[in-house]
């Protein structure tokens, strides 16, 4: 099985527990890393956790499009150093992401599905500081 048959499959399976993994991943999130919490608020939990997901989804649906996965993520990067995100924050995130996929999946999460969830977030995270390094570079 690919990585992005992997990706949608543990989507699906966790979907069924909890249709957007919101809630258990803020839980996650929030008593792991607590000094995160004053970050969010602007949009509720629920959104944001969503617009993760989608933003997440998205990019499984372009994985083979370099530019559009370098735009959007570059994007995103920048936009999240107005939210006061810096990069040692992003390895938290992705760490309670899979932590909420293989919680909600269980028995059926295996460790290639973790592998594959390493990869993609890896991928994501490079991405987004790259865009992060050119603006704050572009500002210095
Ligand atoms: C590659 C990883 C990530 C992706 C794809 C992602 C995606 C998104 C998207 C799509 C949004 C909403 C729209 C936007 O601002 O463009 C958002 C908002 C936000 N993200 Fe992320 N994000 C990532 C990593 C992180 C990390 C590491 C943090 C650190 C805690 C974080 C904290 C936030 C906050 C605080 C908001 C604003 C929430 C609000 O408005 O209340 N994100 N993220």
């Amino acid at each position: 099985m690919s990585d992005k048959e992997l990706l949608y499959q543990s989507i699906a399976w966790a979907a069924e527990r909890e249709p957007v993994i919101t809630r258990r991943f803020y839980e996650i999130l929030f008593e792991r890393y607590p000094v995160v919490k004053p970050l969010f608020g602007r949009n509720s939990g629920d959104a944001q956790a969503r617009m993760l997901q989608d933003a997440i989804v998205a990019a499984l649906d372009h994985i083979e499009d370099g530019q559009w996965l370098s735009d959007t993520l570059g994007a995103i990067g920048v936009k999240h150093l107005t939210y006061g995100v810096t990069d040692e924050m992003y390895p938290w995130v992705g760490e309670c992401l899979i932590a909420t996929l293989a919680e909600h999946c269980g028995d059926r999460w295996t460790p290639e599905h973790q592998a594959a969830w390493g990869n993609v977030y890896g991928a994501l995270t490079d991405l987004a500081l790259a865009g992060a390094n050119r603006a704050r570079a572009a500002q210095a």
